[in-house]
């Protein structure tokens, strides 16, 4: 099996993305999996509607894959990068996760509108609107209430924000300096403060989860902030919103998420790129390992349909025989 993964750094950098495509390639030796990395930027993409064979890379036409894993914000780094997904998709290449998908979840109300259409427990969100109509919006979340930039990660645009003078001031601000911003208002939901559960998903199954706890008394619980985490055993109402969630966005693999609730559990985010150096850190789960390994039961599955439908050909043959 050849697997692609696309990143977008340097492979020795010292961020922990870095460390972990350098957990893939490691474990691809291990398992005799040919995992090669590309930056996004080493292709061209030239679109005819006869070659569906090859790919230019540097410049030169490379033979598809099996599989590509994109290990990159392909949103942030440009219109580029997905267009490359696209491509390598669009050339029939089996992708965990899809251009679609990390699209949608990049943006946190495209996200949450598409749980919530699925009755999976969500905080209440709002869509900011300027000029911010700051009744309607106590109306309807209250305070103390949660402020997030809708693209924003590693919970650099995140506030909780405490009463209605604060966020009037904070609203203010915003207006004068960045007018075109997009945020989201969302329900804080108390119970969780510095707390969250994440929950990581492949192939429609959990296989390693943790909690995650500020270490600073804040209420955002961050690995990338500095947060604790712990090995956590997830019961089978946390199991099956992660199960759904990663159904529904269609994600094949999947960090989901969870905040307690009063009521269980409510889905704070889904991320298409899950990091896991954390998670192996606390948890001893082999992450790559279990990546690969859905991927070539997937492939194996292929196959196996292959033969059925040339067993069925067969045996249609052998009766008009
Ligand atoms: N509605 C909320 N109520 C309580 N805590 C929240 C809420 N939303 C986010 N948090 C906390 O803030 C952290 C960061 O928020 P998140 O939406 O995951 O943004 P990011 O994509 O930047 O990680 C979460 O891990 C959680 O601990
Ligand atoms: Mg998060």
């Amino acid at each position: 099996m050849e697997v692609w993964i696309l990143f977008n750094e340097e492979i020795e950098s010292s961020s922990a993305e870095a460390f972990e495509v350098r957990r893939f390639l490691s474990e691809g030796k291990e398992m005799g999996i040919d995992v090669k990395v590309f930056h996004p930027e080493q292709f061209d993409l030239l679109v005819d509607d006869e070659n569906k064979d090859t790919i230019l890379i540097d410049g030169k036409p490379t033979p598809l894959p099996d599989f590509v894993l994109p290990r990159c914000y392909v949103i942030d780094s440009g219109y580029f990068s997905l267009a490359v997904v696209r491509q390598l998709e669009r050339m029939g290449v089996r992708i965990f996760n899809d251009s679609a998908s990390i699209e949608m979840v990049s943006d946190k109300m495209h996200t949450h509108q598409a749980l919530a259409e699925s009755n999976i427990p969500t905080p209440t969100t709002m869509l900011a609107k300027f000029p911010i109509d700051i009744d309607l919006v106590e109306r309807h979340i209250g305070f103390p209430i949660v402020v997030k930039t809708l693209l924003g990660v590693n919970g650099t645009g995140v506030f909780l924000i405490d009463n209605h003078d604060s966020f009037a001031d904070l609203m203010s601000l915003i207006e004068q300096t960045s007018p075109n911003i997009q945020l989201i208002f969302q329900k804080y939901i108390a119970m969780s403060h510095g707390r969250d559960l994440r929950l990581f998903v492949v192939d429609g199954e959990v296989v390693a989860s943790m909690e995650r706890r500020a270490n600073d008394g804040g209420f955002k619980a961050n690995y990338t902030q500095g947060a604790k985490v712990v090995q956590f055993n997830p019961d089978e109402e946390a199991r099956e919103i992660a199960i759904r969630t990663a159904e529904i966005l269609n994600l094949q693999v999947a960090g989901i998420d969870l905040l307690y609730d009063q009521n269980g559990y409510t889905v704070c985010e889904a991320n298409s790129f899950p990091g896991f150096k954390g998670l192996e850190s606390c948890t001893k789960v082999n992450i790559p390992q279990a990546i690969f390994k859905a991927m070539q039961q997937r492939i194996g599955a292929e196959y196996a349909d292959q033969n059925v439908t040339a067993l069925a050909a067969n045996d249609v043959a052998k009766i008009a025989s």
